[in-house]
């Protein structure tokens, strides 16, 4: 929860100048206070007003012990997507039989760690994976849980490199029946495994239900012919995540009900027609538990003016704690925490009497690459070496994206919490970078 006694930024109430003095820059600061609403509206909306729902959070958009803690306590589940996600899973004593594992190349060795673990759910990519899932079952002597996931042929409207439900993905089982029919009747007639039903994932950031209203009937048809065909019936749906958030006014955040509401009714019907008993529907939220919750402190370093062109206002950051610019082309707000703390949706920068008149600026990181730009063409009260800058939005994808180009250390996380705040993450010590090193 961000706000602003109109001097300076304060996150959860704790000061955001005390912060970057405490801990240095640059910082991800993570609202728990923001983190624990996100979850209670998934309560509220969804969880708590449909039975036999769940929600796994998608460990990709940010993930640390603390914080798979916090999701524990607010009943959220886990999907991870590797070793690495589900180690961090276990590390932090996560129930193994609430995590789901999804991943379009798991290797044999994270297949096994999950079966060994006793993970909830795999959720099978390819037709291969069958043969690797059922040969850890038969050597460990156990069954899994799997569902199908399925690539549904839609496209969604987002970025081209974060759609994933197209018919050309790399990403799930395609529907055309030369390849899906054949797997299905082995996954069936398999001993180790037990089809509990499908998966779906069209794509991330999306403001608009068309998508996943599509895909749930394009797998609702399937579901249809499945028990017609072989009697087949559906326990379980999950249909991804991609729940939209608020980076800056072009972005129309939708609320949770949204995109779900009209999706269960069209399960509901679905299995009612069929008269078939309510699935369990699960989602997997990422970007929409976590995104809003970041503040990216950064320390302003040199600011170069370009006569007539433009001024580079560089932070001791950049594309190595924030790569989506460069790779999406991703946009942020961003304000000075120390002089200037604009909340996120206010208007741009205007002269008061703490601030001088707002100039345009372009922020910039401090890696050798001009691409490396982390906002261009932004207002601000003429920034100046020592300002502090905060940039919104930073709670997902961004550390867990992060890279150590020009040997940057990756930043720490510090977390927010009713005006208190810890370390849950320490920053990378230049030990660290060369610990791997022989
Ligand atoms: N489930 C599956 C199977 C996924 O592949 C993803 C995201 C999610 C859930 C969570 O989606 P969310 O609710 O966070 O939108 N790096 C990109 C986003 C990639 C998302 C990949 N899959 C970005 O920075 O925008």
């Amino acid at each position: 929860m961000i706000s602003t006694d109109r001097r300076e930024l304060y996150v959860d109430g704790c000061s955001a100048v005390q912060l970057a003095e405490e801990y240095g820059t640059p910082l991800l600061v993570l609202s728990e206070d923001h983190i624990r609403s996100r979850c209670r509206e998934l309560r509220d909306t969804f969880l708590s007003r449909y039975p036999e729902t769940r929600a796994a959070y998608a460990a990709k958009a940010f993930l640390c012990l603390e914080l798979c803690r916090i999701l524990e306590e607010e009943g959220l589940c886990l999907d991870v997507v590797s070793g690495g996600e589900l180690y961090t899973a276990l590390q932090a004593g996560f129930p193994p039989e609430r995590i789901e594992m999804n991943g379009n190349n798991k290797s044999p060795e994270e297949i096994r760690m999950a079966v060994e673990h006793g993970v909830g759910r795999i959720i099978l990519d390819g037709a291969d994976e069958l043969d690797l899932v059922e040969q850890v079952c038969r050597e460990l002597n156990k069954k899994a849980n799997v569902l199908i996931r399925i690539s549904p042929g839609v496209d969604s409207h987002t970025h081209q490199f974060i759609t994933t439900g197209n018919l050309d993905s790399k990403f799930g089982i395609p529907l055309a029946p030369s390849i899906f029919a054949g797997v299905f009747r082995r996954i069936l007639s398999s001993q180790y495994v037990n089809l509990l039903g499908f998966h779906y994932h069209i794509g991330s950031q999306l403001h608009d239900n068309e998508s996943h209203l599509k895909a749930t009937g394009i797998l609702l048809d399937l579901i249809r012919e499945l028990k017609t065909s072989y009697g087949y019936r559906t326990a379980e749906i999950n249909i991804g995540g991609g729940f939209g958030i608020r980076y800056t006014d072009e972005d129309d955040e939708k609320p949770y009900e949204y995109f779900l509401d009209p999706v269960m009714e069209m399960i509901r019907q679905a299995f009612n027609e069929m008269e078939l008993p309510m699935p369990a529907v699960v989602i997997e939220p990422g970007r929409s538990i976590v995104g809003n919750a970041g503040v990216t402190l950064y320390r302003v370093g040199t600011v170069k003016e370009i006569p007539g062109v433009r001024r580079y206002v560089s932070v001791d950051g950049g594309m190595t704690d924030n790569i989506r610019p460069a790779l999406y082309d991703a946009q942020y707000e961003c304000s000075l925490a120390n002089r200037d703390p604009r909340l996120p949706g206010a208007p741009q920068a205007t002269a008061s009497e703490t601030a001088p008149a707002p100039e345009l600026v372009t922020i910039c990181g401090k890696c050798c690459e001009s691409g490396d730009i982390l906002i261009r063409d932004t207002l601000l009260p003429a920034p100046r070496r020592g300002d502090l800058l905060a940039v919104y939005s930073t709670g997902a994808y961004c550390a867990s994206m992060a890279s150590n180009y020009n040997r940057l250390p990756f930043l720490p996380v510090v977390m927010t919490r009713g005006g208190r705040h810890r370390l849950v993450v320490r920053r990378q010590t230049y030990q660290d970078l060369i610990s791997r090193d022989l």
